[in-house]
């Protein structure tokens, strides 16, 4: 039976006034008005074979989340069970978690279709099919990756290098997966044609994971394992002992497991994929461009400018004779950006917490 586990946790810092910690890149808007989570919502309920997503998120952003599921017109809450997080352990802690949940209380056939809740996927009818392929793997004891073809050399996405295809099976076999090599590195891979990007989706059994994690970092298992024997209560919202939560390694899925699993499988997908890691990524996806490049979502009047992004809640922004810039107005904070340097926006929430 497919499970999909939504991941919702981190502040999304690159994409700072908008995205905060509290109010992070899952709850941004899209220009249709809906937010990354409730189209994640969407997606996962597309796939989920008896209707039942696990959410797996921090325990602040409980009411929140349900609040943006609530919108979605397809939604039961009562087929929504959470695992609130008192704090971020990042994704292994939290996949792993999932999947004790899931033997528990699903059945030792749980598949569990990982999504993270801060992608903008638009094909969703080739997003289904590439899961139900991912599916097909699984029940098989693959662990399977969703493969994207790199567009550059980015250095905060894991590389997968595509092995041999898999008999009867819509997929390959993973012949090394690396997460965030260096920019020497991502730039031979990307060279070689051989490697895709790892999505961060991910596709397994429960008892597949649960497995593999024993082999290759059984200090997380054996963390989740007393955090999993200790929850608070078993029903929906799921809460964890708090020292008990904490005492998990600070480790991501693909650094604990994808690297180190012995059967990995990739499924290259044929859906568009964005994980809109910066404002230069949310202006290319975002709204038609004039005849200069300029894309403005809200209040904006633009005069002689070119290559623009300019996105404002509140108040009219005015642009006269600016290129290449970034700007985003949310009432309370103004950032202004060029675009080539929208991943550095991170240093500006490195300096607020710093001096806050
Ligand atoms: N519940 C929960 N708890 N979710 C978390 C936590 C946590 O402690 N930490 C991260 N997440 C969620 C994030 O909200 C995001 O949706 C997803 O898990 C992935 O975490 P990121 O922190 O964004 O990972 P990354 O971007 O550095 O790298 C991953 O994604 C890339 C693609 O976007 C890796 O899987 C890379 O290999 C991949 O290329
Ligand atoms: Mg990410």
């Amino acid at each position: 039976m497919l499970v999909p586990v939504i991941l919702s946790g981190g502040a999304g810092t690159r994409l700072w006034p908008v995205s905060r910690s509290a109010y992070p890149k899952p709850f941004m808007r899209m220009g249709d008005g809906e937010s990354l989570l409730k189209k994640t919502l969407d997606r996962a309920l597309r796939c989920a074979d008896d209707g039942t997503v696990l959410t797996v998120t921090g325990r602040d952003y409980y009411f929140l989340t349900r609040d943006e599921y609530a919108q979605h017109e397809g939604a039961n809450l009562d087929t929504l069970p959470f695992l609130l997080e008192p704090a971020g352990r990042n994704t292994a802690p939290a996949v792993v978690l999932a999947a004790l949940h899931a033997r528990d209380r699903v059945g030792a056939d749980a598949t569990l279709l990982i999504l993270p809740a801060d992608h903008l996927i638009r094909d969703l009818d080739a997003f289904v099919a590439d899961a139900r392929r991912a599916a097909a793997l699984a029940a098989d004891g693959w662990l399977v990756t969703f493969g994207i073809r790199p567009t550059h050399p980015e250095t905060g996405f894991g590389y997968i290098r595509m092995g041999e295809a898999i008999a009867g099976r819509d997929g390959r076999g993973v012949a090394a997966f690396v997460e965030k090599p260096n920019l020497q590195t991502a730039e031979s891979y990307v060279a070689s044609g051989d490697y895709v990007w790892n999505s961060g989706m991910f596709c397994f059994r429960a008892d597949a994971l649960l497995a593999v994690a024993s082999e290759v970092c059984p200090d997380v298992l054996k963390a989740a394992e007393a955090c999993h024997a200790h929850a608070m209560n078993h029903e929906s919202p799921i809460e964890f002992d708090r020292e008990a939560f904490l005492a998990q390694p600070d480790i991501s899925i693909d650094y604990a497991i994808m690297e180190r699993a012995p059967k990995v499988a990739v499924v290259p997908a044929s859906f568009d994929w964005s994980d809109i890691g910066s404002w230069k990524a949310m202006s290319d996806l975002e709204a038609e461009a004039d005849d200069q490049g300029n894309r403005v979502r809200g209040q904006a009047i633009v005069v002689e400018s070119t290559n623009c992004y300019i996105q404002s809640d509140a108040r009219m922004v005015a642009a006269v004779g600016v290129q290449d810039l970034v700007i985003v107005d949310t009432g309370d904070a103004v950032l202004v950006s060029h675009r080539e340097r929208a991943q550095q926006v991170k240093l500006v929430v490195e300096r607020l917490r710093a001096t806050n």
